[in-house]
C-alpha cells in the first residue's frame, strides 16, 4: 500500500475513534468537553501548523513518513497533564517556545530530540485551541 493511501486510512480511522470519543465525552464528561471541539478542524490547524509531522493522536501511530512519532501521542498529552492546574497555559507557551535538551518532559519515552520553536508556525490564539483539544482528548476518564 502506497504510504499515503496508508495515511488516508489511518487518518479515516483515527476520525471515527475522535468522534466516538466525543460522543462518550459528551455523555460522560457532560457538554463543556470534547464535543465542543470540530476534530476535523483540530486535525486541519495540526496539519497547516507543521504539528502532524511529529505528533499523531494515538500512542503507537506511525508518523507520516511510515516511521515512529517524533512526538509524544497528544492522547498522552492529555492524560499525562489531566487535572493540573495551569496545564492550558503551560502547554501553550511551550508550544510555541519548543522544548530544549535541559527541559524534557518525555525524556525515556520518546526517542527524538526536544519540540523546536514553533512560534512562527502558529500564533498564540491557534496555539491556545490545540492544546485546549488535545488536553480535551482524554476527558473520557
Ligand atoms: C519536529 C517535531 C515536532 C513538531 C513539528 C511539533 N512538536 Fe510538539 N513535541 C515534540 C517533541 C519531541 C515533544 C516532547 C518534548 C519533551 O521531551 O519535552 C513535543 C511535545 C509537545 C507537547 C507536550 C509538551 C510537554 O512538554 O509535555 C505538546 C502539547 C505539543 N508538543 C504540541 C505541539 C503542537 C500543537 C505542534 C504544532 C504547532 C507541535 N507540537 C509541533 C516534537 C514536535
Amino acid at each position: 500500500m502506497a504510504p499515503s493511501s496508508a495515511r488516508s486510512l489511518q487518518r479515516i480511522s483515527l476520525w471515527r475513534l475522535l468522534g466516538a470519543g466525543a460522543w462518550a465525552g459528551a455523555v460522560l464528561a457532560g457538554p463543556a468537553q470534547a464535543a465542543d471541539f470540530d476534530s476535523a478542524s483540530m486535525l486541519e490547524l495540526a496539519d497547516t501548523s507543521g504539528c502532524s509531522s511529529c505528533h499523531q493522536i494515538e500512542p503507537g501511530a506511525k508518523g507520516p513518513d511510515g516511521r515512529p512519532a517524533l512526538g509524544p501521542a497528544w492522547r498522552s498529552v492529555s492524560a499525562k497533564y489531566a487535572g493540573q492546574a495551569g496545564a492550558e497555559k503551560k502547554l501553550t507557551s511551550l508550544v510555541r517556545s519548543g522544548t530544549t535538551p535541559f527541559d524534557r518532559h518525555w525524556k525515556g519515552k520518546e526517542v527524538s530530540p526536544p519540540m523546536p520553536v514553533n512560534a512562527k508556525a502558529i500564533n498564540e490564539p491557534d496555539a491556545k485551541l490545540l492544546v485546549q483539544w488535545i488536553l480535551s482528548l482524554d476527558a473520557k476518564k
